[in-house]
């Protein structure tokens, strides 16, 4: 008999033996404080991924669709709806016991190309995309009405700097398509959560946008219950200190607080590389792709602390936090292989390539449960 089954005979003996079944998981524990979720893909929800799906089962109680909601694959042609995928992913949602996020409604980025333009390619009036953008959001929203706890009403709206992001949205409609799209959703369904949802929002300026962006819907007698801050770190960046100081100034203007996207890039940046803007991408170097048989110890020992340090800001402030979502369930799935530059092999997320909890997952759980 070999050492490892002898000792653990003697731990069965002892009654000191745990094995992965008996770990505490992620939603029996954070799950006490916040909505613990991920993001699936359709594979997960077609029963193409059944070592992702047990996951999400085991460890989560929310979900949220990572692509197949979003305007150019839910919403092709003016008057032709794609709903299979949406469908499944909240027939899965509900089957699995996990509480169903919808994302995104008003997106610069995958939007229904035929949204923006006339049937002459020109960019169409404000009353026209006024009109398109109520239809969608109406005909979205209440398909699932008392069926999605809440949806990510305008994605991405502002730049690094604070200005307005000069989408089609904006430039066609003006700044009051915000007020305009959180008012179309709160009709079609009032009593689902309404948020507005970003990347790099620790950074101050556009921070501070997004604080005056919810007083004005405030002001406005618009819904807005949290800001989602996608939290799309990397192994160095941001600050600890300024993701609080975010956290704190959404809450002081008057709403909560979800993380929406966690995840953490563990790979070298480009030169100018930052935040989560889809449209970037670079030419591959292996110089940015160091660790394709594993992290490092070195490397391990910073991915642990990275999450260890952003999740005990999130404990701190965890009574005005509603939700911290992981975007996307195994690192095998995570975009971060594919962006923004292709074919590399990137460790984000708390689950391995072969379906195993990290170990960070149970030094989290063990921080909340000691503060309890
Ligand atoms: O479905 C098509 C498939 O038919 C086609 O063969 C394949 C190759 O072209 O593309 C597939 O679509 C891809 C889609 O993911 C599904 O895999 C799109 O090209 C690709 O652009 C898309 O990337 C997604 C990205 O948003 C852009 O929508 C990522 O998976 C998704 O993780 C990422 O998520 C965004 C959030 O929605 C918003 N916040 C930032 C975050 C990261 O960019």
């Amino acid at each position: 008999m070999n050492k490892k089954i002898a000792l653990f005979c003697v731990s069965l003996l002892l009654g000191t033996a745990t094995t992965q079944a008996q770990k505490p998981t992620l939603k029996e524990t954070l799950g006490k404080d916040f909505l613990v979720g991920a993001a699936v893909n359709v594979d997960i929800v077609n029963g193409r991924d059944e070592g992702s799906a047990d996951i999400v089962r085991k460890h989560f109680n929310s979900i949220v669709a990572e692509n197949c909601m979003k305007g150019e694959e839910i919403h092709p042609e003016e008057h032709r709806y794609n709903w299979t995928d949406a469908d499944k992913t909240v027939q899965w949602g509900e089957e699995n016991g996990q509480v169903v996020i919808g994302h995104c409604l008003v997106w610069h980025s995958q939007p229904p190309k035929w949204m923006f333009t006339d049937k002459q390619g020109k960019p169409v009036t404000r009353a026209v995309l006024i009109d398109r953008m109520y239809h969608h959001i109406t005909d979205v929203v209440t398909r699932y009405k008392g069926r999605i706890k809440g949806w990510d009403v305008v994605n991405e709206a502002f730049n690094d700097d604070g200005t307005y992001r000069k989408t089609p949205y904006y430039k066609i409609i003006g700044e009051d398509y915000f007020e305009l799209a959180f008012k179309f959703a709160h009709e079609a369904d009032p009593d689902a959560e309404l948020y507005y949802n970003d990347y790099s929002l620790s950074n101050p300026a556009k921070r501070d946008a997004v604080c005056r962006l919810v007083r004005r819907l405030k002001e406005k007698g618009c819904r807005i219950d949290a800001v989602g801050m996608q939290s799309h770190h990397g192994y160095d960046y941001p600050s600890p200190e300024e993701y609080e100081k975010s956290i704190k100034a959404f809450v002081a203007a008057g709403v909560k607080v979800q993380m929406t996207e966690f995840d953490i890039n563990m790979l070298p940046r480009p030169e100018n590389f930052h935040g989560a803007e889809v449209g970037q991408n670079f030419q591959y170097d292996t110089k940015y792709n160091p660790y394709t048989k594993g992290l490092t110890k070195k490397a391990n020992k910073i991915f642990e602390q990275q999450y260890l340090n952003f999740f005990k800001v999130i404990e701190r402030n965890k009574k005005d936090i509603l939700r911290v979502t992981l975007w996307g369930v195994t690192d095998a799935t995570s975009w971060l292989n594919d962006w923004p530059i292709h074919g590399r092999t990137n460790y984000p997320l708390l689950f391995d390539r072969d379906y195993k909890e990290k170990p960070v997952v149970q030094k989290i759980i063990k921080m909340f449960e000691e503060n309890r």
